[in-house]
């Protein structure tokens, strides 16, 4: 039986995304483990933010997989979007955001 305390919270797996001609983000894999804590450096506009984002279910992504909590994001799935969408708050209506997850020992995302 897998051992589900060695499930990465959040894992990312070739990445697109992207606006008009453009991508964004091309590629990109990352994982976090629970308790791990993940800091995203970069210049401005370089795509955190979409990156955040597009984990929490807010952009759909060209390419690639997103699995958190070991749930697989699927766009074309509302429940399925619903449940994984239970692992965050709700946005604050800025611009920035900030997201915790409801057991933050387990899974947040901080975009401030
Ligand atoms: N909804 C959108 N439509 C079109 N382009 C977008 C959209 N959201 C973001 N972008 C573009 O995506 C790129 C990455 O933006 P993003 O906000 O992720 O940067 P960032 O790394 O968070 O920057 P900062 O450090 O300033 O917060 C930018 O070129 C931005 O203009
Ligand atoms: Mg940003």
């Amino acid at each position: 039986m897998p051992d589900s305390s060695q499930t990465p919270a959040i894992s990312v797996r070739d990445l697109t995304v992207g606006f008009g001609e453009k991508n964004v983000l091309d590629g990109l894999s990352l994982d976090v483990r629970r308790g791990e804590i993940l800091g995203l450096v970069g210049a401005s506009g370089g795509g955190k933010s979409v990156l955040l984002r597009t984990i929490i279910g807010l952009i759909p992504p060209r390419e690639g997989r997103i699995v958190i909590m070991g749930a697989e994001s699927d766009y074309g799935d509302t429940a399925a979007m619903q449940e994984i969408g239970r692992h965050w708050g709700h946005p604050v209506p800025a611009g920035r955001a900030v997201f915790l997850a409801h057991r933050p020992a387990e899974c947040a995302i901080s975009d401030a």
